[in-house]
């Protein structure tokens, strides 16, 4: 789908879009295209008393004269009016346009008096929601007839200022790229990302000025990451830690001499559960397990591309946990890069074992100001979170604060949940400094947390437990179902938000 921005007014072939306010009130545009086809809008509008111009309602109207498809879009309160409503109208719009059939189609964009935002953002916002829903991992589909393909080609958003657009859409554009990066690497099935693939996908980001180091088997046997080398020990596939660095601060000389922001990902290719084997019912989702390295290569690679002034590190724990005859047992004990032993009694937990070794690696080598790591840690978040918010844990109030916000801003929502000894305590182990899993199935996702808080050294630190948000099984207005690369926009507004030096 291509998307351009225009002055109203050109001719233009295809559907038109135009917006009414809150108690079916006409924009301006609305109003003219009223005019032009002798009132076929006001007469639709009393035909259809159900349409309210609430925000998310849309009213298609066909067979006014002369005129293609007509829709009016619901815009809600004007001066409620902001960049996630116009976000969420593109994204709607695209889906409602394909399920029509539509093949080109112009929005008019009119912002109202008092409204938060102007028109030439409200137009490009308008446009990366409707990029963000138009994504599709259709690739390994060789039967698809037309009618199950997008027919939306062309979207055109109008506007008196298509520049000011454009210049506002420029930094969109490159981060629904970032986002369907991640979404591609997550969708692709095991058999086609696994280790070597996926550290081989982060190396292209040396494209954009990053620097990337791939470490390997042995190169990890020397580091002392037996933690991670126990999860991958029972896979043909080995394992790999992928550093990514992105330099764009400028400054080296403040309190913080450039130390890094780093963002750590737990990249679990296919999660069998290992010898502590997963039920075959739904164990094709594990697939998934690798969101977190993915959204933190997404997110490197967003930083690389709009040149972030800001240094920041990406390193990702690349491994696949299978059960076999060298396969990790339970009640192995192995000894972390941190030196502490670790009594493994489910190796189905494996996600905190290969973020032990990553996050302590991370913290040993770059001093960072801070850490956020990004896992599919644990079922237990989606039974107390659903599918609508990810976990927060955190070991800094000011840090998760941030991320809440950031989280708001970008429709990326995030719940704090508690650290404390007394969950500390239940991961003590009678055999080795601690153990893997709780004693029983409660608070099972504060349990994964407080095991990674054993390997941040006091540094800020925090964890968003995404094993409800990494995929969707319903479309929503700007993530079509399936991979959502959910935390690339937030952890890019957390960014830009805070740590950019302007
Ligand atoms: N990758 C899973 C967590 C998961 C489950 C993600 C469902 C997405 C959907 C993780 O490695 C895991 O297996 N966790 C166990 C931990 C338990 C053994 C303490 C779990 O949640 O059951
Ligand atoms: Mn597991
Ligand atoms: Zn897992």
């Amino acid at each position: 789908m291509k998307i351009g921005f225009a002055k109203p007014g050109q001719p233009s072939s295809g559907a038109v879009i135009v917006g009414v306010w809150e108690e079916a009130t006409l924009t301006p545009a609305a109003r003219r295209l009223d005019e032009a086809t002798g009132g076929a809008i006001m007469h639709t509008l009393s035909a259809a008393p159900r349409f309210k111009g609430k925000k998310n309602e849309l009213l298609p109207i066909l067979g006014a004269a002369d005129a293609g498809r007509i829709v009016l879009a619901g815009l809600g309160k004007p001066e409620l009016a902001n960049a996630q409503l116009f976000q969420h109208l593109g994204g709607n719009l695209v889906a409602h346009l394909n399920s029509a059939g539509e093949s080109e189609a112009t929005v008019a964009i009119d912002v109202g008096e008092g409204a938060p935002i102007d028109e030439a953002e409200a137009a490009a916002q308008l446009a990366f929601g409707a990029r963000l829903r138009a994504y599709r991992f259709d690739k390994y589909k060789t039967k698809q007839k037309p009618e199950e393909k997008a027919s939306l080609d062309r979207l055109t958003v109008t506007t008196a200022a298509p520049s000011a657009a454009e210049r506002a859409y420029e930094p969109l554009d490159k981060t629904a790229s970032a986002v369907f990066f991640t979404r591609d690497l997550v969708s692709e099935p095991a058999n086609v990302i696994y280790p070597e693939t996926l550290a081989a996908e982060a190396a292209t980001l040396t494209d954009l000025g990053a620097r990337v180091e791939i470490l390997d088997e042995n190169q990890l046997r020397n580091l002392g990451m037996n933690a991670l080398l126990g999860v991958a020990q029972g896979s043909v596939r080995p394992p790999r830690l992928v550093i990514m660095e992105w330099h764009g601060s400028p400054d080296t000389a403040g309190d913080n001499r450039g130390r890094p922001l780093a963002f750590i990902g737990k990249g679990v290719t296919f999660d069998t559960g290992g010898i502590s084997i997963k039920p075959a019912a739904g164990m094709g989702d594990m697939k998934w397990d690798m969101a977190g390295s993915a959204v933190v290569i997404g997110v490197m690679q967003l930083l690389a591309a709009r040149k972030a002034k800001v240094n920041a590190v990406g390193v990702v724990g690349l491994v696949e946990n299978m059960p076999s005859g060298t396969a990790q047992r339970p009640g192995d004990i192995v000894t972390s890069m941190s030196g502490q032993t670790i009594e493994v009694l489910n190796t189905d937990a494996e996600g905190r074992l290969v973020l032990a070794d990553a996050l302590w690696y991370c913290q040993d080598r770059y001093k960072p100001r801070l850490m956020v790591d990004l896992a599919t840690l644990t079922g237990a978040v989606v039974v107390a979170l659903g599918h609508h918010r990810a976990g927060l844990f955190s070991n800094d109030d000011e840090l998760a604060n941030q991320l809440i916000a950031a989280g708001k801003a970008v429709d990326e929502e995030v719940w704090r949940l508690p650290l404390d000894e007394s969950y500390d305590r239940e991961i003590d182990s009678d055999a080795a400094d601690m153990k893997n899993i709780g004693s029983g199935r409660a608070a099972g996702s504060i349990i994964g947390a407080q095991f990674l808080q054993r390997f941040v050294n006091d540094v800020p630190w925090a964890h968003l437990d995404i094993a409800g948000m990494a995929w969707s099984s319903k479309d929503t207005a700007t993530v079509p179902k399936g991979a959502t690369a959910f935390g690339v926009r937030l952890l890019d507004r957390f960014v830009a938000k805070h740590y950019e030096k302007g």
